[in-house]
Order: structure tokens, then sequence, then C-alpha cells
């Protein structure tokens, strides 16, 4: 039996026993009709986050923003862009989003700013600006080229000529996202007053983008190229980021973010981070120079969908969290295929209880709640950047993005006009109202899942062990307090043996994924169950 424990805590911070929900703002909820989601809509729809029974709401960003890279561009970190509201919308959600007992999470982009961001119109504006080291300049190569090989995410060189002063800056990302200097004390003092702007006005903390790539390599040394790559990845991938991304410098920037908000109490920081498991951990922190309480783990979002390889995945990780290292697990988001898109609706459920019954905060994404799947979106209607850059790569992420569908009214109830993506095709019948009110419902699943994890100690914060189980079926125990809770996911879609351990009997078959269960010691195709055991 391969056992982790969870240290006990008097007083546990709230995340640990909750759940992270995601909402992308330009389609949760229209409030103004103009197609695009706002703050206003959010705050209409808060009794949907609170029914289906998650604790926390991570906002993607709301920020000002030329809007590239629908946000992740940011022209003035403590404001709102007019698409989404102003500052006091803002204070009102926030009022309403802590009325309902829940928390709200902001986005924060430290790496890049949009380069309309005043920062670096000043930056551009001369070689002497004082704010020109705010961001990564550097003379072309002595041939007139490149500075060095480093490749953009988006695609292309990471970096772009301006002519008015004869340099190149860095883009990670976008041409029109910037990369900000980290090695500039200034920078951090300027990044450190927004992080305290937006928890004086009461935010319980930030997700934070990209993290592991806020600073570069001394010299800009070129990065090694990969001798795997093929163009179908994308050029992101023609270079290795040794020098570009994840330097030892970085973890000092963690801990800067982290003493700010535990100045502040019980503020969580989320940070994004697509690193290998053992690199991925090093984002915890030390005792004495803590990082981030959560780096993102994101193996689930395109593990491959099988008893050994999620066992593996889970023991690895579990085994590879330091001390005190608090787990997570990650579902969905804006960047990532659909759930339900890559596994279909039925083995989605067994995902789904998956990510609600493994040890750690879960983050959950807006839509996959009612099994949204894969959705085509017409060439004329994509919007995505990464997707118009490098078409026909398949790299596109608008179909993850398109509008929560309300009910069956215009336009699924979230906007009285034209979205600015598609609905899911099917969204007459796959919407908020027409899922609650079938109690078999893909949303109904989740409430009752989410109702579990939080009545149950053993679920939220209880120990955790991988059990032997029929051949693709993982199967687990979660126990608290002399609470035994025994979950069992059949990954096929075939019936298969439910193993219970030799010392323990079933006392109550708490929860199925499906409504119609297998007879005694049998799971059905695709079925997940949690059981409650009772000792012999
Ligand atoms: C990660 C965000 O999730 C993604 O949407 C964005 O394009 C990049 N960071 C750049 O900020």
């Amino acid at each position: 039996m391969n056992a982790h424990t969870s240290v006990p805590h008097a007083t546990r911070p709230w995340w640990e026993s909750g759940v992270v929900y995601q909402i992308y703002p330009r389609s949760f909820q229209d409030g103004n009709g103009d197609g695009v989601g706002d703050l206003e809509g959010i705050r209409q729809r808060l009794d949907h986050v609170a029914d289906l029974g998650v604790d926390a709401i991570w906002l993607s960003p709301i920020f000002p923003s030329p809007m590239a890279d629908f946000g992740y561009d940011v022209a003035d970190y403590c404001g709102v862009a007019d698409i989404f509201g102003d500052l006091d919308q803002f204070d009102a959600l926030l009022e309403a989003v802590h009325e309902r007992g829940l928390k709200l999470l902001l986005d924060f982009v430290p790496n890049h700013s949009s380069t309309e961001h005043p920062w670096f119109i000043e930056s551009r504006s001369s070689r002497d600006n004082p704010k020109r080291d705010w961001y990564i300049w550097r003379d072309p190569a002595p041939d007139g080229g490149l500075p060095n090989n480093w490749t953009s995410d988006m695609g292309g060189p990471a970096w772009a000529f301006d002519a008015h002063t004869g340099q190149y800056y860095l883009h990670t990302f976008l041409t029109e996202q910037a990369d900000l200097n980290w090695r500039n004390p200034e920078v951090r003092k300027a990044m450190t007053d927004v992080l305290r702007f937006w928890f004086d006005r009461g935010v319980d903390g930030f997700r934070i983008d990209v993290m592991w790539h806020c600073i570069k390599a001394d010299g800009l040394p070129d990065n090694p190229v990969n001798p795997d790559f093929r163009p179908e990845m994308g050029e992101k991938f023609m270079v290795l980021q040794h020098h570009s991304a994840n330097q030892p410098e970085v973890h000092q920037v963690a801990h800067s973010f982290r003493q700010i908000a535990d100045e502040y109490g019980q503020r969580l920081l989320v940070g994004e981070i697509c690193l290998p498991v053992e690199q991925l951990v090093r984002y915890y922190g030390d005792p004495d120079t803590p990082g981030v309480h959560l780096p993102f783990n994101f193996q689930l979002l395109d593990a491959p969908w099988n008893a050994q390889a999620l066992a593996r995945i889970i023991t690895d990780y579990e085994a590879a969290l330091p001390p005190g290292g608090w787990p997570n697990w990650v579902i969905g988001s804006h960047d990532a295929p659909r759930i339900a898109g890559r596994l279909g609706e039925a083995q989605a459920r067994v995902a789904a209880m998956l990510v609600l019954t493994l040890r750690g905060t879960p983050t959950l994404y807006q839509g996959d709640e009612l099994g949204i799947g894969r959705v085509t979106i017409p060439p004329d209607r994509i919007r995505d950047t990464q997707d118009l850059r490098q078409p026909g790569l398949g790299l596109g992420r608008d179909g993850s993005r398109t509008p929560m569908p309300w009910d069956d009214s215009l336009n699924a109830g979230f906007s009285a006009t034209e979205p600015w993506l598609p609905l899911n095709d099917d969204w007459q019948a796959r919407n908020v109202a027409a899922q609650g009110a079938d109690p078999s419902s893909m949303l109904n699943f989740y409430r009752c899942l989410l109702r579990l994890r939080r009545d149950c100690k053993a679920l939220n914060c209880g120990d955790f062990a991988l059990l032997p189980g029929d051949h693709d079926v993982l199967t687990y125990e979660r126990r608290e307090d002399g609470q035994r809770l025994l979950i069992a996911l059949n990954l096929t879609d075939q019936p298969r043996k439910l193993i219970i351990p030799a010392d323990a009997t079933v006392a109550e078959r708490l929860l199925s994924t499906l409504t119609s269960i297998g007879g005694e010691g049998v799971l059905a195709p695709n079925e997940g169950v949690v059981l409650r055991l009772e000792s012999k």
C-alpha cells in the first residue's frame, strides 16, 4: 500500500479543503448586451457557482488591455477593462462573492505587460529612458540578426525590432506582450504595489501567470536546439527553454510574492508552472523561503487514460511533494482542450470523480460541469491569436472558451446579442437550466460530488492510499478520523470487478457516476463509485 498522510492542521487554510472554479470572464455572462461577458454578468450568475458547491472563483484577467491575448496583455495592472466594467463593479462583485461565503482570486500576469502599458511606451521611447531597463532590450547580433535563438510560445522569434531605438525587445508570447525585466528592483517594487493594491481591496489571492518564465539566464545565451522538434508542434518547441525559463533566481521572486500574501493572512497564491514534477515542486519553496502555496499540477490534462498511468502520476507526484506541500489537481482550463471532448462524457464523469476525490485542491473550469465537449470553431470565427498566427496546427484555444449556455433562450441566455464566440453546438439541450432539471445530468452529478466532498473530511483532507484494483480500475482509499472511503474508477467501457480491501466491508454506496449501477462486487462500464467502508 502506498500511503500519503495529510499533516493534521489545527486551523487548515481554506484552500486545503476548498475547490477552485475558474471563470473566463469574456464567456461567463454578458451583463451589458455587447456579446462579451463582464463583471456585472458574473455577479448575476453567482448563485450558479454557489449552488455548484465550490469554494473559490479564479477570474482570468479583467484588467485594461488591448486584448491581443484576451487580457493576458495587461495595459494597467490596477484597473478594470471597460469591456468588463469598472472598479465599482469589481467591488460589488467581490462583496457579492464574499456574501456567499466564497473567495475570489485574480490573475496576476507578472512576466509580461502589453506593449501599450505606459511602462513599455516609456521604455521604448529612448535608450536612456529611466524605464528602458524595465524590459529586456538587446542590440542586434553583429550580423544585424536576432540577439539569440529564442522562439516565442506563440510562434516566430521571441524578439521584435524597434526601429526607433535600433534594438530588439524580448516577448516570450505575442509581440504585443513584452517581457518585463524581473532583475530590475524597480519592476519588483512596482509589481509588489500591484499585489498590495488588490489585497487591500480584499481579494483572497492570485493565480500567477507563467511564473516559471519570470527570470531569464544572465547574458541570454542561445537555448539548445530541440533534437525532437517537428513543425506540427509549433515553433515554441524548436529550442529547449533551458536559458529562457525556470532559472534559480525565480524562486526569490516567488518568495517575495509569498511574503506579501503572508502579511495579509490566509491569502492563496497559485502558480502557473508547466514543468516536470521534480522541478514543479520546487516552487513550493523551502521552510525558510516558502514559494507559492499551490504550483498548478496540470498532469491530468493530458494523462494517458488508463489506471497504470494514472497510478504512476499520482504516486510520483505525492512522493515528490516537499514536507507540508499541499497537492492540487487541474482538470480543465481556458488553454486546454475540454476534458469531455478528450475522454467522452461517460469518462468525463469518472474524471470529475477522480479530481474531486484525490488528495489536494482541485481546480475546475467553467462549463466542464455541463460536460461541454469539443466545439468546432468555423474559420471566420477564430479569435485566438495563438491559432491565427500559427494556422493549421490545431493550437487554437477558442473551443474551450465558448460562452456558458444558461438556458435554451436566445444566445443561451448568455447575451442579448451575438456572442463573441459561437456556443457549443448542443447548447439547446446542454445548458444549466436543462441540466438543473434532470437529476441524472452531469451538472447534478457535479453538485452531488462537491457536496459529498464538502461533507466528508476523509475526502477533503484525509490520508490517501492507492490499492490494488481489477485491470484498468483505479482504486484508492481516503481516511480521516476513523472514516474510510473507497474510490474505484472503471476507466473502461467494459464491466470490471470491484475489489474491496480484505479488512473491510462496504457499509454504503455514497455515489456512482451512473444512475443504474453495477451489481454486487461489480463496476458497470464507465462506472466510478465512492463507497463507505467499515473495518472488519
Ligand atoms: C498562460 C495563460 O493561461 C494563457 O492564456 C496566455 O496566453 C499565456 N499565459 C500568456 O500570458
